[in-house]
Order: C-alpha cells, then sequence, then structure tokens
C-alpha cells in the first residue's frame, strides 16, 4: 500500500525474491510519480569509503546521538549495514548518482553526520531514486505486478491477528473494491499535513497511519514531528540541507551567522532539531524579520557556494526559489523557516519492519516506526531507510506468502460497515476544509518547534472538538467521477484522527528529547523518559503505553555539537 520510494523497493524485492511467482498490487491514491518521496532532494546517506574514514560504527553512532537516544540501537547497527547495497543496486538499475572525478559515488555533507555521507543526484536525489525504481518495476508489470493508481484506501482489515486486506475506493469510478492479500506492507507515508506550514506535499494525510491505528494496530513516538530548517517563505517548501552541505549559511537580521553559538563545532550542519530551535530563538530574541501571515524568517545565504557551483548542483533549488519566492538564490538570500519535514514516529514494527501479533502485515519508510531516527532523525537516513526496508519486508512477504496456506476470506459485516461509513459521509453540516484550516492553525502554533502544557492543552481541546465536528461533516460534490471532496474529507478525517494521538502524546511526555521540546520540561530525562510511546486506539482517545529503548553499546550523553 503506497507507492513512494519504501513501496516501490518492496514490489521490487518482491518481484525478484519470488522469481516473479506470486501476484503484486501496487496500490496508491497517486500515479506513482506523484507520490511525495520525489519531493526528496539531497541525498541518501551510506557508509560507502572506509578508506577513506567513515564506518558503520560512526554512521550508526552519529544516528543514534542525532536521535537524543531514542532510536534502537540493535536496528540502527542492522540498518546501517544494509545500506550501501542499496546505493548500489540503483547505481547498477540506472540511477545517475552525482560523481567524483575520478567515477566514483560522490557524498556531500549533511547536518549531524560525521562524514558526508549523503550520496546524491543534483538536488533531485528523490525523483531519479523514484525514477529508476519505477523503471526497475515496469519490467514486471502484467507479469506478477499490478498497478491500482487512484485508489483511496479507507481501511486496513485485521481478524483474529491475521492481515486480510484492504477496503479501497477506486478514485475514478467510485467503486468500491476488496483487496485481498497474505501479505501488506504499509508504505503509505508521513502525517505531515497535519501542519499547514510544511515541505510536505498536500497529498500527505496519514491514511495509512489512520488506518492502522484504527484497525487496533499502537503508533509508536507519533508526538516526534521534524521541523526542517529551511522551508521557503511563504509557502514552507524545501530547500535542500544540501544548500548548507555545498557551504550555504544561515544568517540573522544582523547578517550574523549565528549557528556559530548554538552549534560551535557544527555551525550551519547541525543536526534539525538544534538549527530549528536556534533559528526560531533568533526570531524569538528580535533577530529575525516579520513575514506575512506570522511566518517570520531568517535568510539561507548560498553566497559562500559561488555562482557556479550553485547552478551546477543545485539547480533545483534555484527554481524553487525563483517559482515560489520571486528569488534567484545567486543573487541575494532567501527568507526561511522550520516547517514540519517528517513523521519519526509511526506504525509500530519491531526491527525487521513485522507489525508485532499481526500476521503477514509489515511497516516501511516512513510509515513504520522501527526506531531508527528516536526523537529525531537526521538528514539523508530516510530515503535509505525506505530502501532498506522496502527491500527487507519485500523479501519477508514473499518468504511468508510462500509458506502459508491460510485462505484470505473476511468478515462480511466489516465490508459492510466501511461502505455504510463512506455513503453516510454527505449527510452532515461541517464544513471539512474549514476544519483541516482551523486544524492548521493550532498545529503550527501550539505543537510546533516550541511546546508548552498550555499551548498542548489549548490544542488538544480544539482537536477533541474538530474531531467532534469531524463526524458531521458534508461532502458537496455529488459527483461519482473524481469526487475530489469526498476524498478530501476522508484525509481530514484521518488528520484529525491523528492530530489527537500526536497531541497526547507530546502532552503526557515530560522532557525535551530531539523534536520534541517542552518549555516546561526543558532537559532530556532518560531515568524517566528514555522509551518509546506507544498509543492505541480507544472511542474515549488514545491510550499511552510505553517500552523500552534497546540500547547495545552508546550509552546516553550530551548532545554537543
Ligand atoms: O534537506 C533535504 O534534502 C532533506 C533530506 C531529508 O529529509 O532526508
Amino acid at each position: 500500500m503506497g507507492s513512494g520510494i519504501a513501496g516501490l523497493r518492496a514490489a521490487v524485492e518482491a518481484a525478484r525474491v519470488s522469481n516473479c511467482k506470486l501476484r503484486i498490487a501496487v496500490i496508491s491514491k497517486l500515479h506513482v510519480m506523484r507520490s511525495h518521496s520525489v519531493c526528496a532532494e539531497g541525498g541518501t546517506a551510506a557508509m560507502l569509503y572506509p578508506e577513506k574514514g567513515d564506518s558503520f560504527d560512526l554512521h550508526a553512532y552519529d544516528t543514534i546521538k542525532g536521535s537524543d537516544y531514542l532510536a534502537d540501537q540493535d536496528a540502527v547497527e542492522m540498518f546501517v549495514r544494509l545500506a550501501p547495497r542499496e546505493v548500489i543496486l540503483l547505481d547498477r538499475w540506472g540511477l545517475p548518482w552525482n560523481r567524483t572525478e575520478d567515477g566514483r559515488l560522490a557524498q556531500r555533507p549533511f547536518g549531524g553526520h560525521s562524514y558526508p555521507r549523503a550520496t546524491f543526484a543534483r538536488d533531485r536525489t528523490g525523483f531519479y531514486e523514484m525514477q529508476t525504481l519505477y523503471d526497475t518495476l515496469l519490467r514486471y508489470e502484467g507479469e506478477c505486478v499490478d498497478f491500482f493508481e487512484e485508489h483511496f484506501m479507507t481501511k486496513l482489515i485485521v481478524e483474529d491477528g491475521h492481515f486480510k486486506g484492504f477496503y479501497v475506493v477506486d478514485m475514478k469510478t467510485q467503486d468500491h473494491k476488496l483487496f485481498l492479500g497474505k501479505a501488506g506492507i504499509m508504505a503509505t507515508g508521513g502525517l505531515g499535513r497535519l501542519y499547514g506550514y510544511t515541505t510536505y506535499s498536500m497529498t500527505v494525510t496519514g491514511d495509512g497511519l489512520a488506518a492502522a491505528y484504527l484497525a487496533g494496530i499502537p503508533l509508536k513516538d507519533i508526538e516526534f514531528v521534524q521541523f526542517h530548517p529551511t522551508g521557503l517563505v511563504p509557502s514552507g517548501i524545501l530547500l535542500t540541507e544540501g544548500i548548507r552541505g555545498e557551504g550555504g549559511v544561515l544568517r540573522n537580521k544582523n547578517g550574523e551567522r549565528f549557528m556559530v553559538k548554538y552549534a560551535p563545532t557544527k555551525k550551519d550542519l547541525a543536526p534539525r532539531d538544534i538549527t530549528s530551535r536556534s533559528m526560531v530563538r533568533e526570531i524569538m530574541d528580535g533577530r529575525g524579520f516579520k513575514g506575512p501571515r506570522g511566518l517570520d524568517y531568517v535568510l539561507l545565504d548560498f553566497g559562500p557556494i559561488g555562482r557556479e557551483k550553485t547552478t551546477a548542483r543545485l539547480p533545483a533549488m534555484i527554481e524553487l526559489c525563483r517559482d515560489f519566492a520571486g528569488i534567484d538564490p545567486r543573487d541575494e538570500p532567501v527568507p526561511v523557516r522550520p516547517s514540519a519535514h517528517y513523521t519519526m514516529g509511526g506504525i509500530h514494527v519491531d526491527k525487521y519492519g513485522r507489525v508485532p501479533n499481526v500476521k503477514g502485515l509489515w511497516a516501511a519508510g516512513e510509515a513504520g516506526c522501527v526506531s531508527i531516527h528516536g526523537a529525531n532523525r537526521l538528514g539523508t537516513n530516510s530515503t535509505i531507510e525506505c530502501l532498506v526496508y522496502g527491500a527487507l519486508t519485500g523479501e519477508q512477504a514473499v518468504r511468508y506468502v510462500m509458506s502459508n496456506n491460510d485462505s484470505n476470506s473476511v468478515q462480511q459485516e466489516a465490508i459492510e460497515e466501511e461502505a455504510t461509513r463512506i455513503s453516510k459521509l454527505g449527510e452532515g453540516e461541517e464544513n471539512p476544509y474549514q476544519i483541516r484550516t482551523e486544524l492548521w492553525d493550532i498545529m503550527d502554533h501550539n505543537v510546533y518547534v516550541f511546546r508548552d502544557e498550555a499551548g498542548l492543552m489549548d490544542a488538544l481541546k480544539i482537536v477533541k472538538q474538530l474531531k467532534e465536528r469531524v463526524g458531521r461533516v458534508r461532502v458537496t460534490d455529488t459527483a461519482r467521477i473524481y469526487n475530489e471532496d469526498l476524498f478530501r474529507t476522508l484525509e481530514t478525517i484521518n488528520l484529525v484522527t491523528l492530530a489527537e494521538v500526536v497531541i497526547t502524546g507530546a502532552l503526557a511526555r515530560k522532557e525535551s528529547r530531539g523534536a520534541h521540546y517542552r518549555v516546561d520540561y526543558p532537559k532530556r530525562d532518560d531515568e524517566n523518559w528514555m522509551k518509546h510511546t506507544i498509543a492505541r486506539y480507544t472511542p474515549k482517545g488514545p491510550e499511552l503505553n510505553y517500552i523500552p529503548v534497546v540500547v547495545t553499546k552508546w550509552q546516553p550523553e550530551e548532545r554537543k555539537y
């Protein structure tokens, strides 16, 4: 389910490992090449050059320290070891990686990494990865792989601890379809459109996370939302960290390189949680610029990169700055502020991507929470996670299906209930777009880089009201063909469902760790809070429990950069 990097990689692996002996469906509410993964820009992390000083341990340590010690260290150790193979495979399948003068794969620096291990294809890495995977997968189309694009999944069907399939609405015709399967892989991405100011595409509405949660599968660490430092004001669109990797710097109103003060060693390449907080701190202390709609900002200066290198290595950034801010970044600095960018939490899975207690179900990429990224992901660790876990889960799913003879029928009532839920959606009086706007407003303000009890309580109160209102929405469009109104409404329901989980987790976590910074609890509290949040659905609201973090060899220490 899902057609981004994780979904396509899983399908490729399933086709390869099964020798095309199974039927594999790639189901997505989008056309494949419109999946949000195409928006990934700066790079994909992998340890490629031990002879130059990189190592698996260094990659693992950087990831764990970056995660503020919430990552499960056994999973990280496995992940970094599987990463290089994925980069090499994509090279073999035709991805045009940037190369060094001697023809080897080039890598650039990224925040929080102590070695420049971001393999890249100019500043369109995600696009090229998607194109390469899609191209590879098309070889199997019609033989063992079928694409179901513009198919909106409304329900994940789990019965008696077994994955059964998906309830799906064909967006073109509004036909309801049941996809039964012996194995399922959730690769549906994050929940970023909970926020109005975000790098996420409009389509990233947490549909898979909401479906899993409502099917009784817990969400893990969902209070940890990453804010990417350089969202271009006023749209919030992503300006890659690769700009700073190539030499770009952040400046305040006085022209100062303020990151020197907050992260004396790494400076502009500190991890994202630290950089984003430093930017907002500068703005709050009066050293930022006034922006439209309260979007106050600091500046990202491409100057130190130089004109020629900017043109060669960051062409998409030039285009984005021109199109979305009317600025050529080679001539003047551009306005930026932290923008919602990544969901560290997700569907609770083990280190292999398996959903515990549900046979035949996996989650990969941003939809799953292994946890590799803990409380704060390092840039470029996400595309590689999609590749590693796409491959891992695709292979396991094949082996599971090939050794399993269970039938996959489903209970009729569950199907009828879902059909009724969707058909009744049009009957209320609430405007779903108004609800979404109100949701963005409260999330952008109260559940942002800095959080506190009062703000989170207010947010929870509002979201509970939205939850009640979203039960009475009106779908005004009555068309059967491409009824966008219906699908936007379903998405809004999912977002409101997830907002309650994010805020409840954030309220409960009385410490500051990674991207979750509580002004009223400004310190990390390892004694009480070095544990994962597990949120389970109940009709009254999420029920929280906690499970320990796996530590192998890196004891928590103070993060200094
Ligand atoms: O800044 C970027 O190019 C984003 C990369 C990432 O989130 O991994």
